[in-house]
């Protein structure tokens, strides 16, 4: 029998799984509040698998801190930039993700942004919620169609095609970069030209050093006045006190976020308050199906790792290899 950090509760049933194999759970707190970060350090002592979210950071000093039983860090999440992989494989822990199973929905919400944003779809929410919706006008709330535009999707893996297959659907070109030639068509290989091409243009590449600030006030020029931002990627990925200036001064139409940085945002922020910025908290894979598809996929990865044999969805494979 092993213990398991499970650092806030999962949904669907998440951790029966771990629970049915005889697995003793540690956390999360009764009133299921994020971990701090040394009460992670305390808690990684003592388990020999965590189960986290991405709003954990399990860095450098978490995973030297970890019990020298500690074996698997399951994130259930697919992007993984909240952990420090590199340490990890210094001190043998495997990490392993949750591709796959959200792709779909996470691209829903891109469409979702997508549409929202190109048809001032909150401007005009928030105008009835507030009472000052006078009645139909002719002139009011001319947003940009999306069937005939060019989406440019940045970043070709499994969300990125995704969002690609509804585009077709809604009658849109195409394009998308990638960093090495994806041999599909619609590929385009210097970013700034697909910024250049495409009239909305959505992220998918994960954080890395690379892609911290990938769009920035350069590259939001190229996107241009009548041009709109989706993220549903990472906050970083996009330059946030830029993305305010270019909204601020018509350098772009319209932007549409899923992810901020920080998160969360404050309301404050001038993102926020900014009409053309359409801000929803996180929730690209929020469906109930979704999530606890992502609980199972991170629950099977752990009881793999437990019974010794190799991780479904590792990150850091090479892992094996040193043991
Ligand atoms: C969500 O942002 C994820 O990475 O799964």
């Amino acid at each position: 029998m092993a213990r398991v950090l499970v650092t806030r509760r999962l949904p669907g049933g998440g951790t029966d799984p771990l629970v049915d194999a005889g697995h003793e759970i540690v956390g999360p707190e009764a009133d299921d509040r994020p971990l701090a970060h040394d009460e992670l350090m305390a808690a990684a002592a003592h388990v020999d698998a965590i189960v986290c979210l991405l709003t954990d950071r399990v860095d450098d000093a978490v995973l030297h801190a970890g019990s020298p039983r500690l074996r698997v860090v399951a994130n259930v999440a697919v992007g993984y930039d909240n952990i420090d992989v590199a340490a990890a494989a210094e001190v043998g822990v495997v990490v392993c993700n949750t591709p796959g199973v959200l792709d779909e929905t996470t691209a829903d919400t891109a469409f979702l942004l997508m549409l929202a944003a190109s048809r001032l779809a909150t401007e005009a929410e928030d105008d009835l919620r507030a009472g000052r919706w006078r009645g139909w006008n002719i002139n009011d709330y001319l947003g940009l169609d999306v069937h005939g535009r060019v989406l440019g999707v940045v970043g070709w893996g499994r969300i990125g095609r995704a969002v690609g297959r509804r585009a077709a659907g809604f009658g849109m070109t195409v394009l998308h970069h990638s960093r090495r030639p994806t041999g599909d068509d619609g590929y385009v290989a210097d970013l700034d030209e697909l910024l250049r091409r495409a009239d909305v243009v959505s992220l998918h590449v994960p954080l890395q050093d690379s892609t911290r600030h990938l769009i920035d006030a350069r590259r939001l020029a190229l996107i241009g006045p009548h041009g709109v931002l989706v993220n549903t990627a990472r906050g970083p990925v996009v330059d946030s006190a830029a993305l305010h200036e270019a909204l601020r001064d018509g350098v772009i139409w319209a932007a549409a976020l899923d992810v901020t940085d920080p998160e969360p945002i404050p309301p404050n922020d001038p993102l926020v308050r900014h009409e053309r910025c359409l801000i929803v908290p996180h929730i690209a894979s929020a469906s109930r199906a979704t999530r606890a598809k992502m609980a199972e996929m991170a629950a099977a990865n752990l009881l793999a790792g437990l019974r010794g044999e190799p991780l479904p969805t590792p990150v850091n494979p090479d892992v094996y290899a040193r043991r």
